[in-house]
C-alpha cells in the first residue's frame, strides 16, 4: 500500500543527494507524463491501478500527456485496452485527460511567477522560458507525487539564483524555420550542459520556438532558457556582460540532423505535430499551397481535435490520406499496427525518438517540403 511519506520520500532525493534537510514549496499546477502504455508497460499500469485504488486525489489542477494511440473509441485492441485502464486509473485520480503535450496552449495555463511541477521537458521549458512560471524538470513519477501532495521540492529552478544565464549561445546561421529551431535546439541542449543559456530570440514563429524548446528538451537537462525581450526574468545586466559565449554554426546543424536521421528511401508516411499542433497551427497548414499525397498524421490535443475536424470536414473528406489524431504521442501504436517502416516528420525531437523508441527509418523535412509555402 502506497503512503503519503512514501511520495514525500519520493519528492525528497535531490536533498537527500546533497545531503541537506527537504524543504517544499506549494504548487498551483501539475503536469503528468508517463502515460503511454509503450514507456510504463504492465508494471506501470499496475503501479497506477494500485495508487487510484487507494484513495488518492491530486491537490491542484493536474493534466496529462499523451499516450500511446486513440482511448476513447470501443476498440477491442489489448493494447488500447490497456491505454485506456491507465488513463482511467489517472482519471481516478482527478486528473484531466487532456492527453496533450502543449498543455501551456489550452488546458492548464500557470500564470507568471507560480511554482508548479510540470513533467514532458518542452513543457517545462515553455513555461520556464516563455510564461516565466517555475518548474523543475520533473519526472513522469516526481510529477505526480507532487500533483497527490500539493507541494513539490524547493530546489532548482524555483530557486531565483538558479535561473539566471551562465553562458551566451550565439547562432551564426539564419534560422528560417521550424527544422533549423529543432536543430539548433539539439545542439545548445548538449553543449550548454547544466548551464543556463542566454539566446536571442530568433524565433520568427511560435511554432519554431516550441520545436527548438523541444529538442532542447530531447538532448539536455536545463529546464530554462533565457531569451532575450521574451523570458520575463529580473535580471542584473551586470551579471551578464561578460558570459562566456559559444557559437552554433550550420555545419553544427548538419552534424546533428545526420545523427538523428536514418535515411534508407521514399517515406512511407508523414507526421506533423511533436509536440502537438495548435488551432492556429492547423489552420496555417492547410493554407499552404499544396496538400500532400502520402499517407499524413497530424497529432493534436484532444481539446481541439473535433473543432478541427468540424472546421476542415470538406476537405478532410476529399483527402483521405490526410487524418488528425488525438490522444496519442507521436511515438504512436498506429504505425506500428499500419506496419510502416520509413516516415518523415518536420520535429527533430519527434525524429530523435522515432527513430531511438519505435526503431523506424525516419527522415527530417521542412513543412515548406511536406505542404509547400503558405499561399
Ligand atoms: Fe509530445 Fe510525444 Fe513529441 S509527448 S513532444 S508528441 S514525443
Amino acid at each position: 500500500m502506497i503512503k503519503e511519506r512514501d511520495l514525500f520520500e519520493l519528492i525528497s532525493i535531490p536533498f537527500e543527494l546533497e545531503g541537506k534537510a527537504p524543504q517544499f514549496i506549494r504548487i498551483s499546477s501539475a503536469h503528468i507524463s508517463g502515460v503511454s502504455y509503450n514507456n510504463i508497460k504492465d508494471e506501470g499500469l499496475q503501479f497506477i491501478e494500485d495508487l487510484s485504488n487507494s484513495g488518492f486525489k491530486v491537490k491542484v489542477p493536474t493534466t496529462m500527456n499523451p499516450g500511446f494511440c486513440e482511448v476513447f473509441n470501443n476498440d477491442s485492441d489489448e493494447i488500447v485496452k490497456k491505454q485506456k485502464q491507465i488513463v482511467e486509473s489517472f482519471i481516478r485520480l482527478g486528473i484531466k485527460p487532456t492527453l496533450s503535450c502543449i498543455p501551456y496552449l489550452y488546458d492548464n495555463i500557470p500564470k507568471k511567477g507560480e511554482h508548479v511541477a510540470w513533467a514532458e521537458s518542452n513543457a517545462v521549458l515553455y513555461v520556464n522560458s516563455v510564461i516565466g512560471s517555475w518548474s523543475n524538470k520533473e519526472s513522469g513519477l516526481t510529477a505526480l507525487a507532487s500533483a497527490l501532495l500539493g507541494v513539490t521540492a524547493y530546489s532548482g529552478v524555483h530557486l531565483p539564483e538558479n535561473r539566471i544565464p551562465r553562458i551566451r549561445i550565439k547562432f551564426n546561421f539564419s534560422m528560417k524555420d521550424e527544422v533549423d529551431a529543432g536543430l539548433a535546439g539539439y545542439v545548445l541542449g548538449k553543449v550548454v550542459k547544466d548551464n543556463v543559456p542566454l539566446v536571442k530570440n530568433c524565433f520568427s514563429q511560435k511554432y519554431s520556438l516550441i520545436e527548438f524548446l523541444a529538442s532542447v528538451g530531447t538532448s539536455g537537462i536545463i529546464p530554462i532558457i533565457v531569451i532575450e525581450n521574451l523570458t520575463p526574468i529580473d535580471m542584473n545586466f551586470d551579471n551578464i556582460k561578460n558570459l562566456e559565449e559559444l557559437t552554433i554554426n550550420e555545419e553544427d546543424l548538419e552534424r546533428a540532423r545526420k545523427e538523428i536521421e536514418s535515411t534508407k528511401g521514399d517515406e512511407e508516411a508523414i507526421l506533423i505535430g511533436c509536440p502537438h499542433l495548435s488551432f492556429e497551427e492547423i489552420e496555417l497548414l492547410f493554407k499552404s499551397s499544396r496538400l500532400p499525397e502520402k499517407e499524413t498524421f497530424i497529432f493534436v490535443p484532444r481539446t481541439i481535435k473535433g473543432k478541427i475536424e468540424s472546421k476542415y470536414a470538406e476537405m478532410l473528406s476529399k483527402k483521405k490520406n490526410i487524418k488528425i489524431v488525438g490522444d496519442s504521442c507521436i511515438l504512436w501504436y498506429g504505425l506500428l499496427k499500419r506496419g510502416f517502416k520509413r516516415v518523415a516528420t518536420n520535429s527533430v525531437k519527434g525524429a530523435f525518438y522515432i527513430r531511438n523508441v519505435l526503431n523506424l527509418d525516419v527522415k527530417i523535412k521542412r513543412t515548406r517540403e511536406i505542404f509547400g509555402e503558405e499561399k
